[in-house]
């Protein structure tokens, strides 16, 4: 690098990654607190650095790519970037990058996890244990449901889509089906999955589990309609992002009995609020989005997030690129 370049570090990453922008001469410009920082903090301490290094609790907009529009490059630590104008970054020749597969095990065991938790109402017991209420076995109360050879449904078939599907089938002899925009063929091969449209889908799943990214066409695509399709036996599980479903909708068809549970790892909004109905239902789990919560994946996250920034001042492109045609132009 000719002259140092600047680098703003949103938050606290781990230091795997951050060490590896110290060790290539990365002047860097950390963030202090632990809160993410406002919009305008953001667009104020954008301005004398060169790239930013950020993720899903910086919003990254068209105000202020607007005012930041100097960046070289901008680098997401996570796989989802919808927090990102990034049509807009594209019109202003930005390129950024992103953080795929490093955190798919990861997030599957949440999606995976939050299936049993339902199916077996194991947090309201919890709850239950700590208000002082274990009381005595009861034969016909809180029972759950078993997955032993039931039908999972996959909205977005991609990486973690398929190693859901492939926990489910190893565990539970599960059939699958899904609904995705491209046909993903590895899933017909290993797992005999069939693709199906959507209300296919939400008419013959037991367990509707979401792996798509939020784009318009996803935004509430889990809405009361697509409720009232699914079985009155069912659990949705979202991993994906809290404003694929409806919230309102979804706790209309829970506390109609259109639909039996939901695991959720994503809410709409985040954080969800303390009295927020869903927190007391006794088939609903709810998790304050940890897909990605374990040493590995974070680790393997801040690597990829550093060198895509590396990589990009070395050779003018990255590894792991969002808009690739920004470098066409
Ligand atoms: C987490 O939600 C991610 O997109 O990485």
């Amino acid at each position: 690098m000719e002259k140092s370049k600047t680098i703003l570090i949103t938050r606290q990453y781990p230091d795997i990654g951050i060490d590896l922008l110290k060790d290539q001469g990365f002047h860097l410009k950390f963030w202090p607190m632990e809160r993410p920082m406002t919009p305008e903090e953001l667009v104020e301490h954008a301005q004398d650095c060169d790239a930013v290094l950020c993720t899903l609790t910086e919003k990254i907009d068209k105000t202020f790519l607007d005012r930041s529009s100097h960046l070289d490059m901008i680098s997401q630590f996570a796989v989802g970037f919808d927090n990102i104008d990034v049509d807009h970054a594209t019109r202003l020749g930005i390129p950024v990058g992103y953080t795929p597969d490093v955190m798919t095990e990861a997030t599957t065991d949440i999606a995976f996890g939050l299936m049993i938790a339902t199916a077996r109402k194991m947090v309201f017991n919890h709850k239950k244990i700590l208000r002082g209420e274990w009381g005595s076995f009861t034969p016909k109360d809180h029972l759950g449901m078993e997955l032993m050879g039931k039908t999972l449904g996959i909205f977005g078939m991609g990486r973690i889509g398929m190693k859901m599907s492939l926990r489910c089938r190893g565990a539970y002899d599960m059939d699958i089906l899904y609904c995705s925009r491209n046909p993903y063929p590895e899933a017909e091969e290993r797992l005999n999955a069939r693709r199906v449209d959507f209300h296919q889908l939400l008419a013959q799943s037991d367990v509707v589990s979401a792996h798509c990214p939020l784009t318009p066409e996803t935004r509430g695509i889990f809405n009361g309609e697509a409720f009232s399709r699914m079985k009155s036996s069912a659990i949705f599980i979202n991993t994906a992002r809290g404003p694929v479903h409806n919230e309102p909708e979804l706790i209309r068809a829970l506390e109609s009995g259109e639909i039996w549970g939901a695991g959720l790892d994503v809410t709409d909004p985040e954080p969800m609020d303390r009295d927020n109905p869903l927190l007391s239902m006794e088939n609903v789990c709810v998790l304050p989005h940890i897909g990605s919560a374990t040493q590995e994946a974070r680790d393997g996250m801040s690597r990829r997030a550093a060198k895509n920034i590396i990589e990009f001042y070395r050779t003018g492109s990255m590894p792991h690129m969002v808009n690739p045609q920004v470098l066409e132009k």
